[in-house]
């Protein structure tokens, strides 16, 4: 499967980005993140829930673990598991009550609970490639393959 690999220069690139990303999502979609403390995943989360025609103000979920985004369209929930290391600790977060298959959820640390997570993921990659910018990936299906940024 072909990657789509993207580089943006400012957190405003990577809203961008998301934004396009976010309005080709369908239900039942899973985007797990992977990349290091403060690298943008929150940040490509705020332009997710734009391309979905949610609220933009979105914040990180370190504390709640999870926040939830409804519109009129579908709803996003936005994972940080990064304290979540088993899956006892999953089931705490809701993470198998809430709707995936008719919504959208967007996993922060996604490695922590990767086995837990469907097949047809949609993986993200962020890396930091100096203070402004970063080099994401995106592997998930023919969707993704011809997308023009
Ligand atoms: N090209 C870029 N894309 C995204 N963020 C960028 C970029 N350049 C600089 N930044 C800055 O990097 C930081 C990213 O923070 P953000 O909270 O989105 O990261 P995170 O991966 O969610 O961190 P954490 O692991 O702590 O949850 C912000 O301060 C943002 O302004
Ligand atoms: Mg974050």
């Amino acid at each position: 499967m072909k990657k789509l690999v993207i580089l943006t220069h400012s957190p405003e690139e990577t809203i961008e980005l998301a934004k396009k990303i976010g309005s080709v999502l369908k239900a039942g979609d899973c985007i797990a993140y992977f990349g290091d403390l403060g690298v943008g995943k929150t940040t490509f989360t705020r332009g997710l829930a734009q391309g979905l025609g949610l609220p933009d103000e979105v914040s990180s979920p370190t504390f709640s673990i999870v926040n939830e985004y409804h519109g009129k369209g579908l709803s996003l929930y936005h994972f940080d598991m990064y304290r979540i290391c088993n899956e006892d600790a999953l089931e705490t977060t809701g993470f198998y009550d809430y709707p995936l298959d008719e919504s959208i959820f967007a996993i922060e640390w996604a490695e922590n609970v990767i086995d837990f997570l469907p097949e047809n993921k949609i993986k993200i990659t962020l890396e930091h490639i100096d203070d402004d910018t970063r080099r994401i990936t995106i592997e998930g299906g023919e969707r993704f393959e011809n997308f023009k940024y």
